[in-house]
């Protein structure tokens, strides 16, 4: 099972294990992860999943398609790694993956 470490605006991390296929998001709900709200469920419309991730993972993730950027662009605190968690599964080539989280969601 890939592991997944979530570090909060405020520096506390999480490292959790998670199955191939879940997204970041339920990764992290998964485990009461703070800062992943999720009030859509996944859906990409609410944007409550908001996270970073770092330069070097990026080519590790699938691109985001125009409704996860249209999302996005409509958030507080948008960085270069910005994605929506939701919107991305977890695959055995995101073993170790760092995924920070937005002040604006605590
Ligand atoms: Fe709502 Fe990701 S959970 S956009």
């Amino acid at each position: 099972m890939p592991t997944i470490k979530f570090i909060e605006h405020n520096g506390t991390e999480h490292v959790v294990e998670e199955d191939v296929g879940r997204s970041l998001m339920q990764a992290a709900v998964d485990h009461c992860v703070p800062g992943i709200v999720a009030d859509c469920g996944g859906s990409c419309s609410c944007g409550t999943c908001h996270c970073y991730l770092d330069e070097a993972w990026l080519v590790h993730v699938p691109e985001s398609q125009s409704d996860e950027q249209s999302l996005i662009e409509g958030l507080l605190d948008v960085r270069s790694g910005s994605r929506l968690s939701c919107q991305i599964k977890v695959t055995p080539e995101l073993d170790g993956l760092v995924v920070r989280l937005p002040k604006s969601q605590f």
